[in-house]
């Protein structure tokens, strides 16, 4: 069982392989948050509940013994705005009276196997009801009539949680929820680093370290996406912590707009951390009888740094994120058209890149940008989801039917949630792009964003992608966002709603991807936003996949999935070969090969030789497969600790098969070159493939393959294969 309760203590413990949480509920219903870390028995649990209570300044609720309790210096499962606490709010509802003082304390518990959805939202899921057990904590505000349920799921197998919160009005009048941040969590102690991962396009998810400060620090986006500027991904490390050592807790929210990560450093140097939807610019009302279910957050703990923490992600997100057909099917190797001709492309000249791929022994084909409306380049057409005759003659059909005669599947691009000022559809509709009145809109990349919250607007993007998705044979579609959200507003919200525009607008792009994926659940959906912009697990409920960025050089790219390493499995990460950038086709093969693999060139404008080398290099993506996409990854040496070299490795399950990568990103004078692997087991026998030699797993491990003799030139990788013997 992973959920306890002790009656008689009022003791939640919540269980898995190798961590555990305990929550009391003391005098007066106060939820509090005693312990999170490795796994302890349930012995003498109330010990963690004595402490230091005393602050000066610090006000106690009416009816307590002077100095004996306060919920500011104590540590709270939940941070009630305008009461004693003094910490950073995790909850705030401003009131039919118009003051914003909330007080929950325990009503009730449920305590139930298995996961409950969260309505309209994405979230982990349970694979079979024993794979997880629940606990709803209800706690009730006596004044406002509001209940909050605190809902935490336990995956014991994987050492993780989830935790989401509903608040429900159930009073007569309405009031507005100004915060609802769905993880609230009270460390001990601010002997922690912070990591985060920041970034821009076409360099996303950069590692940054930095140890916590008294005062608040933390990451958020009002870009209206999760966006590539601050993944909504924070972890705490102990201090001296490494890829291998200390405490590392890990947190991510399941959501694709507006967030904030927060940790406020108190006074008594303990920590809180709080992430949820960004409360800045939001609000929302909620009528007596109704519900508001917040995303939810993953918690994961690891007693082993990094590396251990990261492999947690990586299995739960394969396990209990991804779902649908393509959950574990092997994804199709691909060529995209992209960085190949841009949207300088008739049907023809895509049917020779698909004839190369096929030839190549290149699985499918995808038609990026330019297929639709008079899209010749960026500024016009987004919208006009019809396809343009003029460059596809005979239509989409045709040319699908073509690729399709080649044996090969077909893939197509959209940008549902755009629309160009320069479109028969912005002419016939200016009010669907999303504006706030008697101003003008700001445009980026020459395009507006269309108003996701109208379920009109839905009903025609559903209609016009239908059209095309239902009546051709179309395997994979690309769905992508390129540009912040600004002067957020929709016409159809009544002046006091406009605060819930951008959470409502995430909820109908989800609607919308959800009706698509559920009417064509053959169809692979791949992510995409200027590159990893929404790189979010919001996003990867609904596609297996992300684009991880428009960056292809392998020389930079290989940082940029390093970072996205620190809680994203690879198996969601698109990463490509192209032609353009720096470094050989074989270490632009050895980095993209760390994901969802395939190709982005126009093979008539590279040479013969590279087109040999390309039909020669796919079999080892085939081969490594299932290592690769469902191994265990070493991060060996990381950009952030070398600048010089990089290597990472793959393990099976069973510790009988390693694939090793090495990069010489810029050459190095010092020549000894040791690499230490790790993962394996120390007592097997393993074949190096490429020379026949025998290793032991602990020599690997410990003294280390010597490189000394491997070319030390700026860009030169090589893989490793190492299988038991
Ligand atoms: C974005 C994507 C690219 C490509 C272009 C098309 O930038 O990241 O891969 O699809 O849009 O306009």
């Amino acid at each position: 069982m992973s959920v306890k309760y002790y009656d008689e203590q009022k003791i939640f413990k919540l269980d898995s392989k190798d961590t555990s949480y305990v929550i009391k509920i003391f005098e007066g219903g106060y939820p509090l948050h005693l312990y999170y870390g490795s796994f302890i028995p349930d012995v003498n649990l109330t010990s963690f509940e004595k402490r230091h209570v005393y602050a000066s300044f610090s006000a106690w609720p009416e009816g307590y013994e002077p100095y004996t309790f306060t919920p500011d210096t104590y540590p709270m499962e939940i941070g009630c705005n305008g009461g004693p606490d003094m910490r950073i709010a995790s909850v705030q509802i401003r009131n039919a009276d118009g003051n914003a003082v909330v007080d929950f304390r325990y009503d009730s518990h449920k305590i139930y196997k298995g996961k409950p959805a969260l309505p309209g939202l994405p979230s982990l899921h349970a694979n079979c009801d024993d794979e997880c057990e629940t606990l709803e904590l209800c706690l009730k505000d006596s004044v406002t009539g509001a209940i909050c349920t605190l809902i935490y799921t336990v995956f014991e197998k994987h050492s993780a949680m989830t935790r989401s919160m509903v608040i429900e009005n159930a009073s007569s009048k309405s009031f507005e929820i100004e915060r609802a941040m769905s993880l609230c969590l009270d460390m001990n102690s601010m002997d922690y680093d912070l990591i985060t991962l920041y970034g821009r396009h076409m360099q996303e998810r950069d590692l940054e370290r930095r140890p916590l400060a008294h005062g608040t620090q933390g990451i958020g986006s009002r870009r209206g996406s999760s966006s590539a500027a601050q993944n909504p991904f924070m972890a705490l490390i102990s201090r001296g912590g490494g890829e291998d050592n200390g405490e590392a807790y890990g947190f991510n929210l399941v959501y694709s707009s507006n967030y904030k990560g927060e940790i406020e450093v108190d006074y008594n140097e303990s920590a809180r951390v709080i992430m949820g939807i960004n409360y800045d610019d939001f609000g929302w009302t909620l009528a007596p009888g109704e519900r508001f279910y917040t995303p939810e957050a993953v918690l994961v703990y690891s007693d082993e740094g990094l590396g251990k923490m990261s492999r947690t992600f990586h299995r739960l997100y394969n396990d209990n994120l991804i779902r649908g057909e393509w959950k574990n099917k092997k994804r199709p190797l691909l060529v995209n058209n992209w960085e190949g001709t841009g949207m300088d492309f008739d049907g023809d000249k895509l049917f020779v890149i698909a004839k190369w791929a096929k030839e190549t022994g290149i699985e499918m084909f995808v038609m990026d940008d330019g297929w639709f409306g008079k899209r010749d380049d960026d500024t016009s057409s987004l919208g006009d989801w019809q396809v343009n005759e003029e460059k596809l003659k005979g239509g989409i059909g045709s040319l699908v039917s073509r690729v399709k005669a080649l044996g090969l599947k077909f893939g197509i691009w959209y940008e549902p949630e755009m629309i160009s000022p320069d479109s028969n559809l912005y002419r016939a509709h200016p009010d669907w792009a999303i504006h706030v009145p008697g101003r003008k809109g700001s445009i980026g990349r020459h395009q507006y964003i269309i108003d996701m919250t109208r379920k009109d607007v839905r009903d025609y993007l559903f209609g016009e992608m239908s059209k095309v998705l239902g009546n051709n044979d179309i395997d994979y579609l690309k769905w992508d966002f390129n540009r912040n959200m600004t002067e957020a507003g929709s016409a159809l919200l009544p002046a006091e709603k406009q605060k819930e525009f951008y959470h409502r607008y995430i909820l109908g792009t989800y609607e919308l991807m959800d009706r698509i994926t559920s009417t064509y659940p053959h169809l692979l959906m791949e992510n995409c936003s200027g590159g990893g912009g929404r790189y979010d697990p919001g996003m990867m409920y609904y596609s297996p996949q992300i684009w991880c960025s428009d960056n292809t050089d392998a020389l930079s790219r290989v940082d940029i999935q390093f970072g996205s390493s620190l809680c994203y499995p690879a198996s969601v990460q698109g990463a490509h070969v192209s032609a353009s950038r720096r470094a050989s086709y074989e270490t632009k093969r050895n980095v993209a090969m760390w994901g969802s693999f395939g190709y982005e060139l126009d093979p008539e404008k590279i040479s013969e030789e590279a087109r040999n080398e390309i039909k020669a290099q796919i079999a080892d993506y085939h081969r490594h497969y299932d290592l690769i996409h469902y191994g265990d990854l070493y991060r060996i040496i990381s950009p952030w600790d070398d600048p010089y070299r990089c290597a990472w490795e793959f393990v099976d399950e069973n510790k009988s098969k390693a694939l090793l990568t090495v990069l010489i990103k810029f050459r190095k004078e010092s020549r000894n070159f040791f690499i230490r692997l790790k993962g394996l087991n120390a007592d097997k026998n393993y074949r190096l493939e490429e020379t026949g030699e025998i290793y032991s797993g602990a020599l690997l491990m410990n003294a280390g393959l010597s490189l000394f003799d491997m070319p030390n030139a700026d860009g030169y990788s090589k893989t490793f294969y190492f299988e038991e013997v």
